[in-house]
């Protein structure tokens, strides 16, 4: 069964709408933990629109499971990393004017540069995973750069609106995972799983954790962390 790892990115968007202190990603996180999640995810974006520095450097010394710092593949950001040490970091394109993640990174376009970043992180010791949409092609290519993880985008699957194109989608995923272990690599999958369309990427062998984010902390807040956490991992598990 993979692990879930909970993004509480989004309890941090909550308090920067009104740049107050509450509520606090870290206290979600710890609520996360408690209820069973097996690590934690943030995304320290370039614009800071919801996680600050201090939330990841308190993170890495309260987190029990893993830690996983989502980030742009940037010199900033590197340095960030080096510093922190987070168990991993994946690296993800990153636009000002999206509103989330809109697709993986394109490890084609950007193979040496990308290469340099996975040296620079692997050197502190950091593992380096690359978020990249379902194509075998970007697959072969993070081999290439000495990537340890990929995460698979899934989100062409969640937003799938008819049955064949969803199974469309998770052809794709099931292919790219299949690949990924093939090559040696550890594969991660995430982005718009929610309680309705978890069970089947849960259910494609070869990948190890889940990273799910805004649909937990939606329910959280209706429900609580610990309710929404739980539910997630049974479906999981189920
Ligand atoms: N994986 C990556 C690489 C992401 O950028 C995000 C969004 O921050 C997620 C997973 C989680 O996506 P969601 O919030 O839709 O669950």
């Amino acid at each position: 069964m993979p692990k879930l790892c909970v993004n509480v990115d989004h309890i941090a968007t909550i308090r920067e709408a009104r740049k107050t202190f509450e509520p606090d990603p870290v206290s979600a996180a710890m609520l996360a933990e408690l209820a069973g999640a097996d690590g934690i995810v943030v995304h320290l974006r370039e614009d800071r629109r919801h996680i600050r520095e201090r939330d990841v450097e308190i993170l890495r010394k309260v987190v029990v499971g893993t830690l996983n710092l989502e980030m742009a593949p940037t010199d900033e950001m590197v340095k960030f990393a080096k510093n922190l040490l987070p168990d991993h970091v994946t690296l993800v394109p990153e636009r000002r004017e999206e509103l989330t993640t809109e697709g993986g990174l394109d490890v084609i376009a950007g193979e040496d540069y990308l290469k340099t970043i996975v040296s620079l992180l692997k050197e502190s010791g950091i593992k380096a995973s690359i978020f990249i949409d379902p194509d075998v092609d970007q697959v072969k290519k993070a081999v290439k750069c000495k990537a340890d993880m990929i995460e698979v985008h899934t989100g062409r699957y969640a937003e799938a609106r008819t049955e064949e194109g969803k199974e469309v989608e998770l052809e794709r995923i099931r292919i790219t995972v299949n690949l990924g272990n093939k090559l040696g690599l550890i594969v991660h999958a995430g982005h718009g799983l929610n309680y309705q369309n978890v069970r089947r990427v849960a259910k494609i062998p070869g990948i190890t954790d889940l990273n799910i984010g805004h649909s937990i902390i939606s329910r959280a807040v209706l429900v609580g962390m610990d309710e929404a956490v739980r539910t997630m991992l049974d479906l999981i598990n189920s």
